[in-house]
């Protein structure tokens, strides 16, 4: 939107932002009419640049009153040589996203409005993200009751229960098609050959099978984003770690879950999340499951690659291993199982 009691002022800038950027611009030059149009009152306006000297009203005051009103406009105020003072002592005062003088460079104020558009389109992007985690969080909370009353009335059903968990992972996650069911066979094989005992193993299929559960607070159009994540998306992807956490912390059957679960992305040298845990912080379970979840990823099909090699996928693992952020042993044993040919039923 322009603001200016001049009419070539509007028309000269309308034209140039047409031209140049292709944006949609309104004008207005009595500033009443600007405050009672209906793209201000829908709050449908991105960015408005105002003059400051104008009848009725000054840009600063108006500017002000479109705060109130649309408080993410980003506001833009073109002053004369004599009001700069004024606009700079205002910046703060209103929030205004910058001053431009008069007479104006075509380029600078192009540039000026080019970036305020960004920076709108990126606050409106991550309101929407934030909206969507909430959203999710409601989910979470929904489930996490239902669980708990399924658990409290039915403890017979606690494997059903960790099947619904694993079957909320894998609708919510287009990419993890029988991931955590072969995760978790996978742990429990790896588990049994590092010598735990049968207790500890069926908690470590368990660990295996629900160890994303926490997924369904990201949202899935970052979970299903097929093409590179920006840090934000992963951060928030991040996440899963301590919200699948905070889901099963209630249930008493999966207290030796918790660890693995939240955990099961650090890194033996201390560069993994989301605590930056060191090897001897970092549990035995939680070393075979950080294993089976890696070589599972690597050695099977998806939507956006096919599935590695044997060969490609331990020379990962092996890599990984030098690197300091799997544990040798583990690794090892599943070598021991592939050259037995011990992995058939996990990946038929
Ligand atoms: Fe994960």
């Amino acid at each position: 939107m322009v603001v200016d009691d001049e009419t070539m002022i509007t028309t000269t800038l309308s034209t140039m932002f047409k031209l140049m950027m292709k944006e949609n611009v309104i004008a207005y030059n009595d500033v009443e009419q600007a405050l009672n149009c209906n793209e201000l009152i829908n709050n449908q306006v991105d960015l408005i640049i105002s003059d400051f000297m104008m009848p009725k009203m000054n840009g600063l005051e108006f500017l002000k009153n479109v705060r109130e009103k649309c408080p993410n406009t980003v506001t833009i105020l073109l002053t004369g040589y004599a009001d700069k003072e004024n606009a700079i002592r205002s910046i703060n005062e209103i929030g205004l996203y910058y001053y431009l003088e008069k007479p104006w460079n075509n380029n600078d104020m192009i540039k000026v409005v080019k970036n305020g558009l960004e920076k709108k389109e990126l606050e409106d992007d991550l309101r929407k993200k934030y909206d969507e985690l909430e959203q999710s969080n409601h989910e979470i909370t929904r489930l996490y009751e239902l669980l708990k009353h399924d658990y409290n009335t039915e403890t017979e059903s606690s494997k059903n229960l960790i099947i619904t968990l694993a079957n909320v992972i894998e609708a919510k996650d287009k990419y993890t098609d029988g991931h955590t069911r072969r995760v978790g066979m996978l742990s429990r094989m790896l588990g049994d050959r590092l010598g735990l005992e049968e207790d500890r193993l069926n908690q470590l299929e368990i660990a295996g099978i629900i160890h994303d559960i926490g997924k369904v607070g990201v949202p899935e159009n970052i979970l299903n984003k097929p093409d590179r994540l920006t840090e934000e998306e992963f951060d928030i992807i991040k996440k899963h770690t301590e919200i699948g956490e905070t889901i099963i912390k209630p249930l008493g059957s999966l207290r030796d879950c918790i660890g693995p679960v939240r955990s099961h992305h650090e890194k033996l040298n201390g560069s993994g999340y989301p605590d930056g845990l060191k090897s001897e912080e970092i549990n035995m379970e939680t070393r075979i499951l950080a294993v089976a979840d890696i070589f599972d990823a690597l050695y099977s099909d998806r939507p956006y690659r096919a599935r590695m090699s044997i060969e490609e996928a331990k020379e990962i693992l092996a890599k990984d291993v030098r690197n300091g952020c799997l544990d040798i042993r583990v690794v090892d044993a599943l070598y021991e199982l592939l050259a037995e040919d011990g992995l058939a039923q996990v990946f038929k």
